[in-house]
């Protein structure tokens, strides 16, 4: 039986070029996002490319408990083979936290933070039967610590690395891992938005490149990218207060 995964946010950007690069590579892509209509087109565009695998579409809105689990029971009828879940669904909102708003705030906890982890709640009764290999996040170099006009989204990308660290441990020798992945800027629609330079910036397809050989060829828990950014963000965080303060003042 072929190999597959579960993808979410495969309607764009890195989740979109992630779940073309399993199919390309034979695999069967459960790709799920609210939008039927980009799923489609994600589906069409691998069929014309005549990829090994194939993708299909799984409509899902990840904050719904329900559908996630109707989606769950879906692919337990049609694979026995989940290697890979690949949580990447998100966004992120620009705003100044002196007019954060409930609504805005709840739309990327919801979203970025506790469905990941309803996700991984609900699938546990499906890890043996479905032979999952590995559990995959996708946060954000910009989890790392506090940043200028993202409250909501670097707390939300945070938490999962608590998270999935207490979930790694939990699971240690049972066969299934879990993983971070920390992207720094990728060309998405999600960063279109943005009118600030964005350093180091990748395209998407290269996101899902490394996203891919990561997961089949390394065993690191935690893996961020592009490296070069990384290594600068890594030091940048690690600055005492005061100057991490001072230096993040001056990029509002
Ligand atoms: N781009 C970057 O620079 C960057 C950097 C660091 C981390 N990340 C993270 O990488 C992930 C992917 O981001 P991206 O840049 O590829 O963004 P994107 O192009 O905006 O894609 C976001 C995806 O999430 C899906 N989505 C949104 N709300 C959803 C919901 N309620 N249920 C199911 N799917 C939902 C969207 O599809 P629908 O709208 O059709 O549902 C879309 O497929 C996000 O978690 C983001 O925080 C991105």
């Amino acid at each position: 039986m072929p190999k597959s995964c579960w993808i979410t946010g495969a309607s764009s950007g890195i989740g979109r070029f992630t779940s073309l690069r399993f199919a390309k590579n034979g695999y069967i892509v459960f790709a799920s996002a609210r939008s039927l209509k980009d799923l489609n087109s994600l589906v069409n565009e691998s069929r014309s490319l005549n990829l090994k695998g194939k993708i299909i579409a799984l409509p899902l809105d990840v904050t719904d408990t329900d559908e996630i689990l109707k989606c769950s029971k879906f692919i337990s009828k049609n694979t026995k083979n989940l290697d890979f879940v690949i949580l990447n669904a998100g966004t992120y909102i620009r705003e100044d936290s002196k007019f954060a708003t409930i609504k805005s705030t709840k739309k990327m906890i919801d979203l970025n933070y506790t469905s990941v982890l309803n996700h991984i709640i609900i699938l546990q009764p499906f890890i043996s039967t479905l032979n999952i290999k590995q559990i995959a996040t996708v946060s954000s170099i910009a989890g790392w610590r506090g940043m200028p006009m993202s409250a909501a989204y670097c707390s939300s990308k945070a938490a999962i690395k608590t998270a999935i660290e207490s979930f790694a441990i939990d699971y240690n020798n049972t066969g299934v891992r879990f993983r971070i992945f920390y992207p720094g800027f990728v060309k998405t629609p999600l960063t279109d938005k943005n009118e600030f330079k964005m350093p180091f910036i990748i395209e998407a397809e290269k996101a899902a490149n490394i996203i891919y050989k990561k997961l089949l060829f390394s065993n690191k828990f935690e893996v961020s990218f592009p490296l070069s950014f990384a290594i600068i963000m890594r030091l940048i965080t690690m600055l005492p207060w005061s100057l991490y303060k001072l230096l993040m003042s001056k990029k509002r």
